[in-house]
Parts: structure tokens; C-alpha cells; sequence
């Protein structure tokens, strides 16, 4: 088995019919994410991040270029294929929550399970929200929750069909300083006990100073900074 859980081969991502004209906002992005690792990914805004983001997790095809994903081009899946791929092998949690708001937290996380037809999703599920901390809101409504309640309650529903990889979007954007902090600690420590890997994109410089495996993507370029 590769140590490699995730490969971009000279990616290139070009937005034609854009207001500002055609943008090339990849300009062949060469990144390895081995297995268990986590990743934090900074830039400037409008520099492309949630552009690789979607591509490393087969939500959109790249101009040019291949994504490997644990040995497998997305480049050769069929839009099917790449659905179902998508639904059992990556989480994403994004800067807003998107929890369904007629639905309660236990029904929120399981749902991902329920439609991959996992009979265990209902423990899954209660076991992940015990993990993060939400135990005791099994019944609330997302908009009974504050927002570090409601990120914790998604990072749960992320990794409710065990995903190998989750894709993480600003997870800590709309959150306070303390909430924050709360939400990084509490994705290391998903990563440490159940081995998840883990490439977030980030503004929090001063967090992830010192940190492996932290990446800057800029003028279509992702360099490694330590
Ligand atoms: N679907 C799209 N169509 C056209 N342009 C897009 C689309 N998505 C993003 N862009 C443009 O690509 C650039 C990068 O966007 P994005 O990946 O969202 O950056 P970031 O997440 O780093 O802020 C921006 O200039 C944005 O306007
Ligand atoms: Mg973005």
C-alpha cells in the first residue's frame, strides 16, 4: 500500500465566461498528501483554494491534470463512478455548516449514512457526537446550537461513513478565536485516534505556524512552507 492517500499530477483549473474574462486560477499544481497526515492549506482570498479543494474531492474536474486518489484517477471514473467514490471516501466540512435545519443533530449526522445504506449509522452516529463533545444535544435543532456547536455537529456528519480523506473549507471562518482553537484541536485529535487525513484551508496563520505540512497557494502555485 502507497503511503500516498492523495496526488495532484500538474493540475490546472481555467474558468472561462468569467466576468473578469477567462482565469486560470491552477497553474499546475503538483501536491502529495500521504496517508494519516494533516494539511493545511493558506492563501489570500480569491487565490484558489476552494478551487483545489473541490478538485482533490471530485466535486468539480480539473482543465488539465489528474487527481490520484489511494491509487485511483478520477481522471478515469465516469460522473458516477466519481459520486460514489465521493460518498464513501470523503468528508467535507465547510465554513458554513449546511446542517439541515428541519432536521435534529442525531438525524443531521446520520443522514450521509442513511443514504450509503450503512445499518450502523445510527451508532456510528451517536458515538461521533459523543466524540465531539454534543452528547447531550442529540434533539436540539442546528439553530438551537451556536456555531461552534453546529461546525462540531458537521466534522461529526463528515466522518460518519468513515471517509478516508476530509476536505475542510475555512471550518473555523464564522467562529470566534476560543471556538476556534476548540475546532482545530478537536480535528487533531480525530486524526490521531481514528486516522483520518485531514488538508484544511485556513486563515489562521498564527495556529498553523510551526505545523507540518503547511502549504501556500499562490499565483496558481502551491509551495510547501515547512
Ligand atoms: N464557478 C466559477 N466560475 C468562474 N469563476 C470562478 C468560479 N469559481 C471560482 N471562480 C474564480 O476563481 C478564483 C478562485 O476562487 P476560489 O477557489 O473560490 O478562491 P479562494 O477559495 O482561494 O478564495 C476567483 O477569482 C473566483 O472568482
Ligand atoms: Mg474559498
Amino acid at each position: 500500500m502507497s503511503d500516498l492517500i492523495l496526488e495532484t499530477q500538474d493540475l490546472h483549473k481555467v474558468y472561462e465566461g468569467h466576468s473578469a474574462g477567462r482565469v486560470e486560477v491552477l497553474r499546475g499544481v503538483n501536491f502529495q498528501v500521504s496517508r494519516e497526515g494533516v494539511y493545511y492549506i493558506l492563501g489570500h482570498s480569491g487565490t484558489g483554494k476552494s478551487t483545489l479543494l473541490h478538485l482533490l474531492g471530485g466535486l468539480d474536474r480539473p482543465s488539465q491534470g489528474d487527481v490520484i486518489f489511494d491509487g485511483r484517477s478520477f481522471d478515469s471514473m465516469n460522473e458516477s463512478e466519481l459520486a460514489a467514490f465521493r460518498n464513501q471516501e470523503v468528508g467535507f466540512i465547510f465554513q458554513f455548516y449546511y446542517l439541515l435545519p428541519e432536521l435534529n443533530l442525531l438525524e443531521n449526522v446520520m443522514l450521509p449514512g442513511m443514504i450509503a445504506k450503512d445499518p450502523n449509522a445510527k451508532s456510528r452516529a451517536l458515538d461521533l457526537l459523543d466524540h465531539v463533545g454534543l452528547s447531550k444535544r442529540l434533539k436540539h435543532r442546528p439553530s438551537q446550537l451556536s456555531g461552534g456547536e453546529q461546525q462540531r455537529a458537521a466534522i461529526a456528519r463528515a466522518l460518519i461513513n468513515e471517509p478516508q480523506v476530509v476536505l475542510c473549507d475555512e471550518p473555523t471562518g464564522n467562529l470566534d478565536e476560543e471556538n476556534a482553537k476548540n475546532v482545530y484541536d478537536l480535528i487533531e485529535s480525530l486524526n490521531r485516534e481514528k486516522g483520518q487525513t485531514f488538508c484544511i484551508v485556513t486563515h489562521e496563520e498564527s495556529f498553523v505556524k510551526g505545523r507540518p505540512n503547511v502549504y501556500r497557494l499562490s499565483m496558481g502555485q502551491l509551495n510547501k512552507e515547512s
